[in-house]
């Protein structure tokens, strides 16, 4: 640990601020300012934090919802408890896990999705934002089909290759869709959250064959990038992600 992280750390207001509020995370910080800006999550929501550990935005959720109102957290690290959310742990992107929480839900629609979701970092900041690329469409196939109409959906994207087509695709499903940095989110940092209000009742395309990651995955194709999905399959880990290739004849 760097004596420079440590005093940045030490000095962080936001740490600080979590701290002394009884938040398990400076990141709470984070939902609380993307609600005040779009007035994502209603009293009585059911509402789906992914990557919730160590449970910060869970917090917050269960703030906002109220009595009446139902969190669901799932992170692949398991979180002490968290009064008033309901707890999965679990890889959100493992089938045994989306049938653990489509048990859980019975049927029953969600109205807000957040998602914090992080891959651990390598440090290497291509692979990081294509692994993070790559979780937020999987996150975004499976679990908007689980949200009602009218419903918000919020994720954390790495600013880099591949976030227009993001936004793109989930143009085509949300009547508002919006880049925000909460000011939580430190100067440094290159992350940003995609803001999606209004969930349309059907997407913008007829009959719309194709995912979010598909959709993705084309347009870095035509960007002059290829997608290696055999090499992506072997990253250990249990990492997942686009694996970005310069095509050869550009
Ligand atoms: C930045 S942290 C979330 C912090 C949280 N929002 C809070 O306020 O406490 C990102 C989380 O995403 C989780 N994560 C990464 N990949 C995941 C996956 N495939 N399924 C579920 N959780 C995942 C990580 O374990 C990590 O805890």
């Amino acid at each position: 640990m760097s004596k420079r992280w440590y005093n940045e750390h030490r000095r962080d207001p936001w740490r600080r601020k979590a701290k002394s509020s009884g938040y398990r995370s400076r990141s709470a910080y984070k939902l609380i300012q993307c609600q005040e800006k779009f007035n994502l999550i209603r009293k009585g929501d059911t509402i789906l934090d992914v990557g919730c550990h160590p449970g910060g935005w869970s917090q917050v959720a269960v703030e906002l919802g109220g009595d009446e109102g139902r969190v669901i957290g799932i992170d692949i690290k398991p979180c002490e408890p968290i009064q008033g959310v309901e707890l999965l742990v679990g890889d959100i992107t493992d089938f045994g896990t989306q049938e653990k929480l489509m048990k859980l839900l019975n049927g029953e629609p969600i109205n807000s999705i957040v998602s914090d979701i992080s891959p651990g970092l390598t440090g290497q900041y291509e692979m990081d934002q294509a692994i993070s690329l790559d979780l937020v469409c999987l996150v975004m196939d499976f679990s908007l089909p689980l949200l009602n109409k009218g419903g918000s959906f919020v994720t954390k994207v790495f600013q880099g290759r591949g976030i227009e087509a993001v936004v793109e695709a989930a143009k085509l499903n949300f009547s508002k869709v919006q880049r925000f940095s909460p000011v939580a989110s430190r100067n440094s940092s290159s992350e940003t959250y995609l803001v999606c209000k209004n969930k349309l009742p059907k997407p913008r395309v007829k009959d719309m064959d194709f995912s979010i990651r598909d959709f993705v995955e084309s347009s870095l194709t035509e960007d002059g990038f290829v997608t290696d999905s055999t090499e992506s399959e072997s990253l250990d880990d249990g990492k997942k992600g686009f694996t970005l290739h310069r095509a050869r004849d550009r």
